[in-house]
């Protein structure tokens, strides 16, 4: 291992995550071990010592970014951070990484960040420091408690893993099979994160309706029963989950979305493609009309629900015809918001195999032509909430002074000026515009909890 330049022992360090919430989740308990170890986070524009790349592997533009990153990480003297690739990418490549990035000091995969420290110390001594077992001693065990200071929106990881096998995709390969933490675990997590001042918790998992586990009692339980209990800790006033698979959307949950006050009506639920020759192809395991009928089904209980999902355009053998069907369904669901994605060949995966890989300009305007339906029903969904009082729960500053930005319980952004609140506080709003991205509101009465 090539060791120029880099400090001995750092003394600060950054945590950057690429990738979805469970990668940003993952940097946050890093830098709460780092921290335990007697290490500070590097002060915003100050070079940290040690600077943790928390990589995702999904699609092969996040794997580029990654590697020009770490090229930009030499100092103008010469020098470098000691560097450290996590997350999926460090699974996914191993000590590949080090070969083709020679300034990597250490690789740790998601699985195994909890031996981070002694990673750190073995790179100083100039050892191979690669770790990418996926130990069966849980890493959430071996991480210190949460720390002492929570964002009033937290996330929270239930759920782990994947084995779907969609056949595009690197998860089940970069983060193992499908475990779920334990209940007790879990609701302490919870608890700490609400004395820090949490008052939303998201619930994480790449399939988090998945989760089961017994409660306190012994009683096995499903992930509604999970929410119940979250819902009877006082001063939480807010769940959410995310990502759910429709094959693991339980009658049980769909109550909860009636039942439970504080579960948000939002629900995260990728369908991938409406054609269910593709969805056969990406082995998703449920159609077109299976997943319509879940909707449809929340929708009795919760008719106010915000939708949202995921889509690949350019599947290899995606025919004109076929994504069609992909705009049907965007109009027959009326989405909230989406994430849509050209199809990205993934080594390993057997759909990177097949024949008929879709041209780059074919996959181009069909994303073109999704994009525009998606906004077009985000525009329509925000332009509803115009004239209606809702509630917000302050996440961050906005760019103008005094203004604040929150979401809504349907995750909208909504813009108030309202110099006289602070982060976390809730608060109900008249909403007054619309944008495809965001809503303003103005303060309306009092400020609720
Ligand atoms: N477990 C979640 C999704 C996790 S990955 C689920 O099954 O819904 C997040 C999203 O990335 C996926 O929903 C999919 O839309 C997209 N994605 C995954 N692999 C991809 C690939 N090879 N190319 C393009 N998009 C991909
Ligand atoms: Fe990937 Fe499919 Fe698992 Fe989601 S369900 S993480 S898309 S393999
Ligand atoms: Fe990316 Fe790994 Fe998440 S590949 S999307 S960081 S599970």
């Amino acid at each position: 291992m090539n060791r120029d330049n880099a400090p001995k022992t750092p003394a600060t360090f950054q945590v950057k995550s690429f990738g979805c919430q469970m990668n940003v989740y993952d940097g946050e308990r890093m830098a709460e071990m780092l921290n335990a170890r007697g290490m500070a986070a590097a002060a915003p524009g100050e070079e940290a010592d040690l600077v943790v790349l928390n990589t995702c592997h999904i699609r092969e533009k996040a794997v580029d970014r990654v590697y020009s990153d770490i090229g930009r990480l030499r100092r103008d003297d010469g020098s470098r951070p000691m560097i450290a690739v996590a997350g999926c990418i460090a699974q996914a490549e191993g000590s590949e990484i080090s070969r083709r990035a020679k300034t990597v000091d250490i690789v740790v995969g998601p699985q195994a960040y909890h031996r981070l420290p002694d990673l750190i110390d073995r790179a100083t001594r100039g050892e191979e420091a690669v770790d990418t077992d996926m130990p069966a001693d849980s890493k959430f065990g071996a991480l210190p408690g949460r720390g002492k200071q929570a964002r009033p929106s937290a996330f929270l990881t239930i759920q782990e893993g994947c084995d779907k096998f969609c056949t595009y995709c690197v998860v089940p390969y970069t983060r193992g099979a499908e475990i779920s933490r334990p209940w007790t675990a879990i609701i302490d997590e919870a608890k700490a994160l609400i004395d820090g001042g949490a008052r939303e918790i998201t619930l994480l998992g790449q399939n988090v309706n998945a989760w089961t586990g017994e409660d306190s009692s012994g009683r096995l339980r499903g992930m509604d029963g999970l929410v119940r209990a979250l819902a009877d800790l006082p001063d939480l006033h807010r769940i959410r989950y995310t990502t759910s698979h429709p094959n693991d959307m339980t009658d049980g949950l769909i109550a909860a979305h009636a039942e439970v006050e504080k579960l948000m009506p939002f629900l995260h639920l990728p369908v991938q493609s409406g054609n269910d020759r593709i969805l056969k192809a990406m082995n998703r395991s449920h159609t077109a009309a299976s997943y319509l009928a879940i909707i449809e089904k929340v929708r009795a209980v919760r008719p106010d629900i915000a939708i949202s999902g995921d889509f690949i355009v350019g599947f290899p053998g995606e025919t004109d015809a076929e994504f069609e069907d992909t705009l049907k369904i965007v109009d027959q669901v009326r989405y909230a918001q989406c994430y849509s994605f050209k199809y990205s060949p993934r080594p390993g995966t057997p759909a990177a195999g097949m024949d008929d890989q879709v041209p780059a300009e074919v996959m181009d305007d069909r994303l073109a032509r999704l994009q525009a339906a998606i906004n077009r029903h985000q525009m329509d969904f925000n332009a509803a909430a115009v004239g209606r009082t809702t509630q917000i729960l302050l996440e961050r500053k906005g760019r103008n002074p005094g203004q604040l930005i929150g979401k809504t319980p349907w995750l909208q952004s909504v813009h108030v000026t309202a110099p006289e609140l602070v982060i976390g506080d809730m608060v109900e709003v008249d909403i007054i515009s619309a944008g495809p991205n965001s809503l303003a509101g103005e303060i309306s009465r009092r400020k609720a909890a």
